[in-house]
């Protein structure tokens, strides 16, 4: 039987897949408490409906950095795709392309950027700032060349995080597998995650493309703030999945205050626990403009390669799509604040 929502289909990848394996996809930080918080802050999130708005069919395209996709759910980066699947980035780029979605493709990608570009999927590319300037430049230009569309800037790992669960800090792969993004042969050990790291390697990026940058793990206001003034056109409200550092705040929590700060000035997004199309609609009511989703794709992946990505985002456009008509919406880009409302019941 086929997965009917997102919580489904993780447990069918849990069912598949190697338990260090699950358990690398699935886990967080130490006691785990920022990746639940995610979750359940938007379960303490309830909506309030308008009725006889007759606002019929919803529309869901949105755009964001002048690029239209069809729905405001992005494929967040994620790291070693073929852990998941043997196809593994170009399976998750078929899905996205097929759906017109946006896929923010990683670093560590175990596919190359070229080839996942050449599914059609609209790509963004994801990496951490290197104190090499010149390594970082490689990546921008390689970026560049291969028709990404904007350069996603991973703030929230000044060091890699002590993990437990995820017995896998995972710092070799499997033989056979390789990050190509590197120029690798499998030594993940090549991506520098350095507490030097400071806005003014942003500045020296901003100076060194015209591709939009997008700073991802963002939670304080002032810093949303601080990324506009260093020329960011998008930031992303994240805490890494609750993967870096644990007990950072649940991110639907942390956005309507860097909403508040960013002031409509550039496009926010987040991520974090978005499994329901619910969800979506929250964030897009506390100010985001679209969401991505991690760990959901990576269980489609698990389960059925391109086909079980493109089940889990078709899961979760249904969702949404009917979730706006309840709440009497007509349009994913007008979502008023108001719909949410912050009393409701502790979380189950
Ligand atoms: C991630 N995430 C991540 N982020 C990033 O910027 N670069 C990366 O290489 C990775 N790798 C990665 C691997 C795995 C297995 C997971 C689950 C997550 C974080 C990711 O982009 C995103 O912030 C979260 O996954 C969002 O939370 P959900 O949707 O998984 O709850």
């Amino acid at each position: 039987m086929d997965p009917v929502n997102l919580r489904e289909y993780e447990q069918a990848a849990k069912d598949r897949l190697d338990p260090d394996l699950y358990d690398y996809f699935a886990g967080g930080a130490q006691d785990e408490v920022t990746l639940r918080a995610n979750e359940a802050a938007f379960r303490r999130l309830m909506l309030v409906p308008r009725v006889l708005t007759g606002a019929g069919e919803p529309a869901l395209d949105v755009t964001i950095l002048g690029r239209t996709a069809s729905m405001p759910v992005l494929v967040a980066p994620t790291a070693f795709h073929r852990l998941a699947h043997p196809e593994g980035e170009l399976a998750t780029g078929r899905a996205v392309a097929a759906a017109g979605g946006i896929m923010i493709t990683a670093m560590l990608s175990t596919v190359a950027m070229e080839e996942v570009a050449a599914t059609g999927a609209e790509l963004w590319f994801q990496f951490y700032l290197q104190p090499d300037p010149g390594y970082t430049e490689h990546l921008v230009r390689r970026a560049e060349a291969a028709g990404c569309r904007a350069l996603v800037i991973t703030v929230d790992s000044p060091a890699l995080r002590t993990g437990e669960r995820a017995r896998s800090a995972l710092l070799e792969l499997p033989a056979g597998l390789s990050c190509p993004n590197l120029g690798g042969d499998g030594d993940i050990r090549q991506v520098t995650l350095s507490p030097e790291i400071s806005w003014e390697h942003v500045d020296r990026l901003r100076r060194t493309t015209s591709l939009p940058i997008v700073l991802k793990g963002i939670l304080h206001p002032a810093d949303a703030a601080l990324a506009v003034a260093h020329g960011a056109d998008a930031i992303i409200v994240s805490n890494h999945g609750g993967r870096q550092l644990d007990s950072a705040a649940a991110t639907i929590d942390r956005l309507p205050a860097v909403a508040d700060a960013v002031g409509g000035r550039v496009p926010v997004l987040l991520d974090g626990g978005v499994r329901r199309g619910t969800d979506v609609v929250k964030a897009l009511a506390l100010g985001a403009r679209a969401v991505a989703i991690g760990r959901p794709v990576v269980w489609g992946l698990s389960v059925a390669g391109a086909d079980g990505v493109a089940h889990v985002l078709a899961l979760l456009r249904a969702e949404l799509a009917n979730a706006l008509t309840l709440c009497g919406l007509g349009s994913a880009g007008q979502v008023p604040r108001d719909l949410v409302v912050t009393d409701g019941p502790a979380a189950a």
